[in-house]
């Protein structure tokens, strides 16, 4: 059955808050690649790679509907941070708000009785728990580090590893 004209809108500007939040990640990366924490850029830069296949599910579902796909500008924010947490208070902030995006299109697609797109968001909001969860573990560990510079390379060494 092909997509509701209001679910295709929603899903939408969903596709332009998943690409913000992939420029956001890689202006974290950016931020972050100044500094002497080159683990925590890769995670950032990482995660900017997942933001992007975020919005491609995105795009292919509302093809898959005979929905059209709109792409909008996306402006890039630049951020003045000189140390992973706070980068991830940050990160946290953007998880918080995307959580709410994809609530409203997943109330939206209750109301229109829209039983496909409720499945598609299914993966979405599990994906925001744990993402906003991921950002909540390092900013409890980075707090903890505080000004300990070996316990701050040894998380930066850990986050190196994500692949
Ligand atoms: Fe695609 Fe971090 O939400």
């Amino acid at each position: 059955m092909q997509i509701d004209k209001v679910i295709e809108n929603v899903l939408n500007e969903q596709i332009y808050y998943e690409f913000k939040s992939a420029f956001a990640y890689l202006s974290l990366a950016t931020a972050l690649g100044k500094t002497h924490y080159a683990g925590f850029e890769n995670w950032m830069r990482k995660q900017y790679e997942e933001e992007l296949e975020h919005a491609k599910k995105l795009y292919d579902y509302i093809e898959e509907r005979q929905g059209s796909v709109r792409l909008t500008n996306i402006e890039i924010p630049q951020y003045d941070i000189t140390t992973p947490l706070e980068a991830f208070k940050i990160a946290y902030e953007l998880e918080i708000e995307n959580t709410k995006h994809i609530h409203g299109v997943y109330a939206l697609a209750v109301k229109n009785n829209d039983y496909p797109t409720q499945t598609f968001l299914h993966w979405y909001i599990n994906e925001q728990t744990e993402e906003e969860k991921n950002c909540q573990d390092y900013i409890a560990l980075l707090t903890a580090a505080k000004d300990c510079e070996g316990s701050l390379l040894m998380l930066d060494h850990e986050a190196k590893k994500r692949a």
